[in-house]
């Protein structure tokens, strides 16, 4: 296994570009299962989770080739419905394929994603709106065997939780469905919207984009049509930070500033210097001028403060001036990076959701040994061994590469000194 091996201390100045976002590329690519014929994907970002979401595809029967950034998916061979549990145990989000294949062929058989380290990870919401629709969901041995004779009824949908695969899958099955579909206390993220305008190009009558209910008028059939994947907020938001806490300036380029609304707030709380482009944004935070201001933050669903963005903002409240405290509202154990940030002398108490950080300045953390437990905790361990005195060497970045596209060399052409070495 490969780590990842950062001396600290550098401040970044120059420019990054943005990559599409994983978390749009992993629904458009399974929509492809909707209808036959090549369907053209651009802006894909080539991640360990967009292969594996691939490869799950090629097993029920498709192909695809890559060509850069864009991905040609042939969505005629579709002949299994069965997706293995060696695949979906390591990405939860192959529960996408659960929707399109109940509406292209009435069956599906996946298997249950298990938890992982941010939390239990259940889809009853999902298996919940299928049976609105008209599905039988069996599960046994870990699987979860859904049935429909013939096509979805459309229905009513409501989730308790406006969860985001599980908007997805609901809009791709209703997509085919006999009649109308209503989904209440839909999830807004601008993934979502990126799928809507994908399922519209193929043919589909979805309204309300943007908005926490949906209406899906089912048609008789889809067909392959050409989409863009939207720019990834959540690695904007990575980098945005990152510069924050390393000190420096740069501009950050091939983003949807309007995608993060919250984040900008918060830095600007920070202290930081941020200025809004329509594709772009330019950080200021030389550290020579200002300290890091503490601020409190929440995690919400869209469009409040991302969750996918909490380990990385913490990385950053652990060298402000103050007391900050992080409640994470969306996953019952999205901490697992506070004992790596504590190895590198952060002061953290957890109590339940809450994490209250208490600011030690700018040089609070010193370089060290730690292992990135998730994808978004390997990131703020990124993001601290950046601005910590000293070497910081982070095991296990596979959990980094499924992610985030190229770190290593975009974090380069920022100043800093990091590198990949064999464990
Ligand atoms: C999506 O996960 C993202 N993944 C996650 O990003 C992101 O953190 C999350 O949304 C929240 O924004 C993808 O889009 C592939 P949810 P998802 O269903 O859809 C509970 C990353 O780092 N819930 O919105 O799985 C659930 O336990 C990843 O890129 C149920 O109880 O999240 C959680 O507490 C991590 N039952 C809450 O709802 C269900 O059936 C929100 O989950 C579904 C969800």
């Amino acid at each position: 296994m490969d780590k990842l091996v950062i001396e600290g201390g550098r401040t970044l100045k120059g420019e990054v570009s943005i990559s599409g976002a994983k978390n749009a590329a992993l629904p458009l690519i399974a929509a492809s299962l909707l209808a036959p014929g090549v369907h053209v994907l651009h802006n894909v970002p080539d991640l360990r989770d967009t292969r594996t979401i691939l490869r799950l595809l090629e097993s029920l029967g498709l192909s695809w080739e890559r060509e850069g950034t864009t991905l040609k998916i042939d969505g005629t061979g579709l002949r299994y419905s069965e997706a293995s549990y060696d695949l979906v145990k390591t990405m939860r989000a192959s529960v996408l394929v659960l929707g399109p294949l109940l509406a292209r062929l009435g069956r599906a058989k996946v298997s249950l994603p298990g938890g992982c380290a941010i939390g239990a990870r259940p889809i009853n919401f999902h298996l919940m709106g299928f049976e609105q629709l008209g599905v039988r969901c069996d599960l046994e041995h870990g699987y979860v065997d859904a049935y429909i004779d013939g096509r979805m009824q459309g229905g009513t949908v409501y989730f308790d939780i406006p969860s985001v695969t599980g908007t997805e899958n609901l809009l791709m099955a209703a997509a085919l469905a006999k009649g109308t579909t209503i989904i209440k206390n839909a999830a807004r993220e601008p993934e979502i919207g990126n799928l809507i305008d994908m399922l519209v190009a193929m043919g589909a009558d979805i309204e309300g984009k943007d908005g926490d209910r949906l209406t899906i008028h089912g048609v008789e059939q889809l067909k392959a049509a050409e989409s863009r994947i939207i720019p990834d907020r959540i690695e904007t938001g990575t980098y945005a930070i990152a510069v924050c806490a390393a000190g420096g300036r740069a501009v950050i380029n091939n983003c949807d500033p309007g995608h993060l609304p919250s984040l900008f707030d918060k830095l600007r709380l920070a202290g930081v210097d941020v200025e809004i482009g329509t594709k772009s944004i330019r950080i200021n935070a030389d550290k020579k001028i200002n300290g890091i201001q503490a601020v409190d933050v929440t995690t919400m669903p869209y469009p409040g403060y991302p969750t996918d963005l909490q380990a990385q903002f913490m990385a950053l409240m652990t060298m402000s001036d103050g007391l900050s405290v992080v409640h994470e509202t969306i996953f019952e154990n999205r901490f697992m990076h506070v004992a790596e940030l504590q190895r590198m002398g952060a002061d953290i108490q957890i109590d339940g959701r809450l994490a209250m950080v208490k600011g030690l300045g700018r040089s609070a953390l010193k370089g060290a040994q730690v292992m990135a437990t998730d994808l978004r905790a390997s990131s703020s361990l990124v993001i601290a061994g950046l601005a910590a005195e000293g070497r910081t060497d982070i095991s296990r970045i596979y959990h980094l590469e499924r992610g985030y596209e190229d770190m290593v060399g975009k974090l380069t052409a920022l100043g800093a000194t990091v590198w990949k070495e064999d464990e």
